[in-house]
């Protein structure tokens, strides 16, 4: 299959879950490069739906190994609940997940920060996941986080985290917020670090043996390019490089060693947290929300839907270097009898073929659209390029170039079955 970075080509959620655990059957190691349990990667294998915040969805295959690589943030307790709850389910995780020494760690003073910052935000705050992302993130940066090599030995971690909460608990105060007991946090965190010590290995070391091995690795991205920190709609984004570049510093596989990037997309457009949307529309939301759609798979929340906006995804292909394109969830048009597309913005008299970096513009551009007629019939059962309507097929013939890539993978439903190679 060759070495493939696997990345969101929206604004998160566009159905990576879904095509890593297709693309999962001819890798042999998938890894997570950055992000934390802020995202929620949804797989549906027989009738059963495993929801995956850290763990690579690559596990739900046998045989396969998971990484959880040094650009990922780590809560180690969600961690150890995710595992517990997917062991429940009867997934086998031992010999076959790994995480990185050099990984960041989410503690729970990152969390409060990240509550108390969007609360003191009012209508200015950013939704975010209250995961403590961009809190952990921010003391990494600051060279003042703590890494999963701390966490594993007892007496640096009991005196790295004992200046830490001190520090960050005149930090909650200044916010009005209750200060956290060392105690309890420092006891929470030691068990879970004894649960997770025997996972807990030199990753860059483990990827490059693979590589020499001839493995196949798959970078499973997580967010979505306007998400990203720096080419994101910054500051409605989250904190780490969600775009192909994270995949190489957040693993330590050099960018020469990557041979391929798989951009995913929905057939139209969803973000779920504030920000602008230039194609949002109540009517195509309140149609996916009634057909039980567009929920979020980490916090609950409603996305915000919209029509395809090929400004977006252009953009997209550019900064991430898509050679294909999965488009999801085109079972979602069905019954759509007009379907747009946004080919340009405007603002005023200001005409835009690209994504502006003044949020302010961005906010105030109003989407251009081309129109396609719809298909009018289920497409769920297709399984071939072939069993699709006509103008299915022109319509996303017409997103593959609109955006400027290969059209490679189609889905038709969540089921690893519903997926169509073009
Ligand atoms: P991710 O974060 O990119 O992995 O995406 P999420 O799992 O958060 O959200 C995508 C949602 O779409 C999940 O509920 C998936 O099960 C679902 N999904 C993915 N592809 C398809 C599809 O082709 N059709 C339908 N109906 N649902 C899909
Ligand atoms: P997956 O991997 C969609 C959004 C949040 C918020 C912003 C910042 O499932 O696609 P954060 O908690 O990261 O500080 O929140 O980013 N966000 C996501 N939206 N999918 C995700 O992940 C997301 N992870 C974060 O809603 O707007
Ligand atoms: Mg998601």
């Amino acid at each position: 299959m060759a070495n493939t970075i696997l990345v969101g080509a929206q604004w998160g959620d566009e159905g990576k879950g879904k095509i890593i655990d297709v693309l999962t059957e001819e890798a042999d190691i998938v890894v997570r490069t950055q992000g934390g349990n802020n995202a929620g990667h949804t797989v549906h294998i027989k009738g059963q739906k495993y929801i995956l915040h850290l763990v690579p969805s690559g596990i739900l295959r046998k045989n396969k190994v998971c990484v959880i690589g040094n650009g990922v943030v780590v809560d180690p307790v969600s961690l150890v609940e995710e595992i517990e709850g997917l062991r429940k389910l009867g997934v086998r995780i031992d010999k076959n997940l790994y995480l990185s020494e050099t990984a960041h760690m989410v503690l729970p003073y990152h969390r409060e920060l990240d509550a108390q910052r969007e609360t003191s935000k009012g209508k200015n705050k950013i939704g975010t996941t209250k995961r403590g992302i961009g809190p952990a993130y921010g003391d990494k940066a600051a060279r003042t986080g703590l890494r999963v090599i701390d966490l594993v030995d007892p007496a640096r971690f009991k005196s790295q985290l004992e200046t830490r909460i001190k520090e960050n608990n005149e930090i909650l105060k200044a916010f009005g917020a209750q200060p956290l007991s060392f105690k309890k946090v420092h006891a929470d965190y030691r068990a879970a670090g004894d649960y997770l010590k025997r996972f807990v290995v030199n990753t860059v070391v483990l990827l490059h043996e693979a590589l020499r091995r001839g493995d196949d690795i798959l970078f499973e991205g997580a967010q979505g390019t306007f998400l990203d920190i720096d080419h994101g709609t910054y500051p409605f984004v989250t904190s780490s490089n969600t775009t192909a570049g994270g995949a190489c510093t957040g693993s330590g596989i050099p960018p020469h060693r990557m041979d391929r990037v798989v951009g995913v997309m929905k057939a139209y457009t969803t973000r779920v947290g504030e920000g602008p949307l230039p194609t949002e529309n109540a009517e195509i939301a309140d149609m996916l929300h009634a057909m039980g759609r567009e929920f979020g798979a980490t916090t609950g929340r409603p996305r915000r839907c919209g029509w395809f906006d090929s400004v977006a995804t252009r953009h997209a292909g550019m900064v991430n270097g898509i050679d294909e394109l999965a488009v999801t969830n085109v079972d979602g048009l069905d019954s759509v009898e007009t379907i747009k597309v946004c080919i340009g913005y405007r603002d005023g008299a200001q005409h835009y073929d690209y994504v502006p970096n003044d949020i302010e513009a961005l906010s105030r551009c109003q989407p251009i659209y081309a129109e396609f007629p719809g298909w009018r019939t289920p497409t769920h059962n297709a399984r071939k390029w072939k069993d699709l309507p006509v103008r299915t097929r022109t319509y996303l013939k017409a997103l593959a170039e609109l955006s400027d890539a290969k059209l490679a993978i189609v889905s038709v439903g969540p089921g690893r079955e519903q997926t169509i190679a073009v």
